[in-house]
């Protein structure tokens, strides 16, 4: 940007500031205790060699605000951001009509795209976005993971992201989830992970109003990179 573009920047800025029309705002989807957790997770496994993966992402205000503390910490920590790039996937929608007593008409359609979302990202290159269906993604071919988060809101993509996620996450490895909390149209991520948790003995523990966390146990084995031949 040339000098003069930033002065008229700043005074159209300044001008809508003083009119009222631009207030301060928070742009995130989740609360200052989930980026604060991802920021600390990353920090308390500084040493263990692994990526981060945030599986739903939307426009990437998470991935902005994790990537910018990768970045500015110097971190070897590669990330991966996964997204269908195209809203939810009509199963998961019929699967929350059919059997959750949801209706099609609550369901909020998120409107990204992934060529913005590269370019958003272009000066990001440890970042990697990849287009998929969280159900089709095979994450033997992604490192082993050493922070997640889990942002997909209904029931069959957060069950199965669960599963993958879990099978690749490092030993004391951090799995956050988004929106675990009952009675509300994204239940079905709360229900994914009460079932997940319960199936495989943990603790449910939930920060913040609706963020689950599970947290790998020390003793369990390293997952091994699969690299195709
Ligand atoms: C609540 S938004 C994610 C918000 C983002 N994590 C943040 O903090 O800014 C949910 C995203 O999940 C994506 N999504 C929904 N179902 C999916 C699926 N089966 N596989 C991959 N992405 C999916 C949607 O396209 C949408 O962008």
């Amino acid at each position: 940007m040339n000098a003069f573009n930033f002065f008229m920047r700043q005074q159209v800025k300044k001008a809508a500031y003083k009119m009222g029309l631009w207030a301060t705002e928070y742009p995130y989807f989740c609360s200052p205790l989930h980026l604060a957790s991802f920021v600390n997770a990353l920090e308390d496994l500084k040493h263990v060699p692994g990526c981060f993966v945030e599986v739903g992402v939307a426009r990437g205000m998470t991935t902005r605000f994790v990537a910018e503390h990768i970045q500015l910490m110097n971190l070897d920590v590669p990330y991966y951001a996964i997204d269908t790039f195209s809203s939810f996937d009509p199963d998961d929608l019929d699967f929350e009509v059919k059997n959750r007593s949801k209706t099609m008409w609550e369901m909020q359609v998120f409107w990204n795209t992934y060529d913005k979302f590269v370019k958003d990202f272009k000066e990001f290159e440890f970042v990697t976005p990849i287009r998929a269906d969280i159900k089709k993604v095979d994450f033997a071919e992604l490192p082993p993971v050493k922070v997640a988060y889990l942002d997909v809101d209904l029931y069959q993509p957060t069950k199965i992201g669960l599963e993958k996620i879990w099978d690749r996450l490092v030993p004391e490895g951090y799995l956050f989830v988004d929106d675990v909390l009952d009675n509300n149209k994204w239940d079905g991520a709360y229900q994914a992970y009460m079932e997940f948790c319960a199936e495989k003995g943990l603790e449910p523990q939930v920060i913040s109003t609706d963020c689950g966390v599970i947290r790998k146990p020390s003793h369990a084995q390293t997952p091994i990179r699969v690299v195709a031949s």
